[in-house]
């Protein structure tokens, strides 16, 4: 059985209220999470996604609405949040820059000692993290933070929430930056914690493959609202309505579309480069007109 573990209905939040300067950056956004969702948030930029998965965790409080995360409720003022965030792993975009600590080891082991964990405990944890994210513990944990790549210095990152051990995973805008090699190495990981943790996963993303190939269902927001949602394929099937949000669909979809302009008789409801060519062999399949 799952279980609802998000629920965000009717979501309001401004930056530098009752100042000049106010924004409004989310005005009536609602989404719904499950403990075994492996989801993605979607959108423009300045669309409200960061401002909404920082309520996940209780980083920001809601100015108008609800936010309920494994049952606590986040617009209560009483609310202790301390405990959420050890259950909420929220990795920020750009994590690497806030590594701190010159060993890798040591900076995955940051959470894990702040919980008090015993010393065996807090070993036992940064080597599964760390294998979690594909860096060896004997291999990597001596080495130094701020020599590594961009792509390990992200894995070390990410190490460092696994380590506390949370039951929901959120990822904002998690390929951002990363070299072809480095990104397909972040999304297996990911795909493996959700797979073989049992973390329920939510990335917030603004590029339409990394959305295709990684999620299962999908929430769009635009303009502080959440616009769409559905499975990913539901949503990709909505080109017309992603084209007029400027979001436009996956590079693998768009050459199905292309193909099919040019009179092949090719399925276009693809989503990652291995159905395109299984499409491409089979000519046609039984969901094509
Ligand atoms: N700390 C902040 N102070 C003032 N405005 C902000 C701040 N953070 C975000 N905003 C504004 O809020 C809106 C939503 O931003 P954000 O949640 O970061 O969107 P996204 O993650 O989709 O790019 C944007 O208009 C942005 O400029
Ligand atoms: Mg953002």
């Amino acid at each position: 059985m799952t279980e609802l573990i998000v629920e965000v209905r009717d979501l309001w939040h401004w930056y530098l209220r009752g100042t000049p300067l106010e924004t409004v950056a989310v005005q009536g956004v609602g989404l719904e999470l499950r403990s075994d969702d492996l989801a993605a948030i979607m959108g423009h930029t300045g669309s409200g996604k960061s401002t909404v998965v920082q309520h996940l965790n209780g980083l920001l409080r809601p100015h108008r609405g609800t936010v309920r995360v494994f049952g606590q409720d986040l617009g209560d003022p009483r609310l202790d949040a301390r405990p959420l965030r050890r259950m909420v792993g929220l990795v920020f975009q750009q994590p690497e820059q806030q590594l701190f600590d010159p060993t890798v080891g040591d900076d995955i082991a940051f959470g894990p000692r702040q919980l008090r964990c015993t010393p065996e405990e807090v070993r036992r944890r940064v080597r599964t993290a760390m294998e979690r994210v594909g860096l060896g513990f004997d291999a990597y944990k001596d080495r130094y933070t701020f020599g590594l790549s961009g792509g390990e210095m992200r894995r070390v990152a990410l190490a460092g929430v696994l380590a506390l051990e949370p039951r929901l995973l959120v990822l904002d805008e998690p390929t951002a930056g990363l070299d072809p090699r480095g990104r397909a190495q972040l999304l297996d990981s990911i795909r493996a914690l959700h797979a073989q943790a049992g973390m329920a996963v939510v990335i917030v993303s603004h590029d339409m493959d990394v959305v295709a190939e990684l999620a299962r269902s999908v929430w769009v927001l635009a303009g502080g609202r959440t616009v769409m949602h559905g499975s990913v394929r539901e949503i990709f099937a909505r080109v017309d309505e992603l084209r007029e949000l400027r979001l436009g669909i996956p590079q693998v979809s768009e050459l199905a579309h292309e193909l099919r302009r040019a009179g092949h008789r090719v399925r276009t409801d693809v989503l990652t480069a291995g159905e395109l060519a299984e499409a491409l062999y089979s000519g046609t399949s039984p969901s094509s007109p």
